[in-house]
């Protein structure tokens, strides 16, 4: 468990030495966001607080900033992330049938992640493979011709690897 907390510390460090080069510019809050990003992988609540506190602004602006830009996660992604395409071929091939599909074995909706942390589910655009359409991309995989059975059966196998220490 320290070595976890160690990694954990050095990483606020890292946070902090960031935000002490870039408190005197103007327009900091956006790189130093972007920084956090890097380092954590998301800007979850404390993350926002210590960046509010380091450069003298308010956690609403923060949390504003943070909210406003797609690019940036308020929460960690899952093991799992599931891109699930919203692209036209893939919309009028059923991409709907296999986001409820998934909605309901995971229980969690577009942007979300499961308690557990396995899974988090995201709507993208065009992945760029429309003629295996409908599609969705996990950790890099592509996963055509989807039916919503299909979709399910792929997620059970991935919990089921993971739960086995697979990667
Ligand atoms: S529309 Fe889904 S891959 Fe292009």
């Amino acid at each position: 468990m320290s070595s976890m907390s160690e990694e954990m510390e050095s990483k606020y460090a890292e946070l902090r030495q960031i935000i002490e080069t870039h408190k005197d510019w103007p327009g900091a809050l956006m790189p130093v966001l972007q920084a956090a990003q890097e380092i954590f992988g998301c800007v979850p609540e404390d993350v926002q607080k210590i960046i509010a506190e380091g450069l003298g602004v308010t956690l609403s602006e923060v949390y504003g900033v943070a909210t406003f830009y797609a690019q940036f996660r308020l929460e960690p992604v899952g093991k799992y992330l599931i891109m699930l395409c919203q692209g036209t071929a893939c919309h009028v091939n059923g991409s709907e049938l296999i986001s409820s599909a998934i909605s309901d074995e995971l229980g969690i909706e577009d942007g979300q992640t499961t308690p557990d942390g396995l899974f988090s589910l995201e709507h993208v655009a065009c992945l760029g493979c429309c003629s295996l359409s409908p599609v969705m991309m996990i950790n890099g995989r592509t996963y055509g011709r989807l039916t919503p059975d299909k979709a399910r059966k792929v997620i059970r196998d991935l919990a089921a690897q993971s739960a086995k220490g697979e990667e």
